[in-house]
């Protein structure tokens, strides 16, 4: 209840920035993602035509320090023990067909090099997006015979950074030439600018119109979607986009749409492509 009472207020805040005003603003870090002194990721990126913002920037900026040192080194980094855990799903057989993710796409580094990138991407059979945990349930029943998993399942996080964690510092770029996918697009994009919720909230009333504010101790970031499934140090375990989603329409007290329905399918599309140009980082550490 307490807890309750003190998202409320938070909350509550924001929806009050406009009006009051005085909310802390901070610059986001000036500061370079090296992965383990080596990989340089791309957190500030040139914004694809018709963007509203100036500069395309990863949620890592707007972390502390403590909290960005995480990321950058694999060893240090709580997420990597969720990658081992897919690699380990990756290759057990599992279900009727007696195959593993292994038996058809042999090497993971080599055959999903690249794919965590491009995703979501149009499906032609289910004549709509899907994203990677969708293609793994696809892949799990018609090619495995296995039961789909639930939403965030466990092996279903771990499978998906795994899958994901192949493209690290790959630039995020979905094409929104396939199938219908430029009206998913824009129907993402409607839901983006719509406010909702007692607290009449959108997510460009966070993420665009405040980004480089505090709600308390959180630094609003773009909300963009380059480090999923990322690890949250306050949940202490990996957090799905849709979960992530989930939350965030939550806050603003409304009603939330269930993970992978047309309404978050359609915005992730369109926050993806926000978020174009900047490297994947999965697994992402955030707060
Ligand atoms: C019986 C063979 C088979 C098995 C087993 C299998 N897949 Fe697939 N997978 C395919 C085929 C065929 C495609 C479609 C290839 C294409 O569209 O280019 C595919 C496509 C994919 C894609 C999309 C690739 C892309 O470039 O868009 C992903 C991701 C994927 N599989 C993951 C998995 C995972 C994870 C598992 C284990 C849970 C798995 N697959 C098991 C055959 C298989
Ligand atoms: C009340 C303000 C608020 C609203 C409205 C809001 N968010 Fe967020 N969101 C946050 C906060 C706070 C965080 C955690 C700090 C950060 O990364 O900005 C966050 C984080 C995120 C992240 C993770 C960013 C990262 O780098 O890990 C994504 C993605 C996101 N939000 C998307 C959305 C989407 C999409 C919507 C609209 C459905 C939305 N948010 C609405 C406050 C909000």
């Amino acid at each position: 209840m307490l807890k309750k009472t003190r998202m409320l207020a938070a909350v509550a805040a924001v929806a009050g920035f406009a009006l009051a005003g005085s909310y802390a603003v901070a610059e986001p870090a000036d500061d370079d993602l090296v992965i383990d002194g080596t990989m340089k990721m791309t957190v500030r990126a040139k914004p694809p035509e018709g963007h509203p913002l100036d500069e395309v920037r990863s949620g890592w900026l707007y972390r502390t320090e403590e909290t960005r040192a995480l990321e950058e080194d694999t060893f240090q980094n709580p997420g990597m023990l969720y990658v081992e855990r897919g690699e380990e799903i990756w290759n057990t057989a599992d279900g009727k067909a007696g195959k593993s993710c292994a038996s058809c796409h042999g090497e993971a580094a080599a055959s999903m090099k690249g794919v965590g990138a491009s995703f979501p991407k149009w499906d032609a059979d289910a004549k709509r997006p899907i994203n990677i945990e969708l293609r793994i349930n696809k892949c799990r029943q018609e090619n495995m015979q296995a039961e789909p998993y639930k939403f965030d399942h466990a092996d279903q996080k771990a499978l998906t950074t795994y899958i994901k964690h192949q493209s690290l510092g790959m630039p995020v770029s979905v094409d929104l030439s396939q199938g219908d996918m430029q009206s998913w697009w824009e129907k993402g994009k409607e839901t983006y600018y719509t406010r909702t919720g007692q607290l009449n909230l959108s997510c460009a009333s966070c993420h665009e119109l405040n980004n480089g504010k505090y709600i308390r101790a959180d630094h609003l970031s773009q909300g963009n979607v380059n480090g999923f499934p990322t690890y949250r140090l306050k949940q202490a375990n990996m957090v799905s986009l849709h979960n992530r989603f989930r939350g965030c329409i939550r806050d603003t007290r409304a009603e939330y749409p269930k993970a992978f329905t047309d309404v978050l399918m359609a915005l992730e599309v369109y926050v993806t492509w926000r978020g174009t140009g900047l490297s994947v980082e999965t697994p992402a550490v955030r707060q």
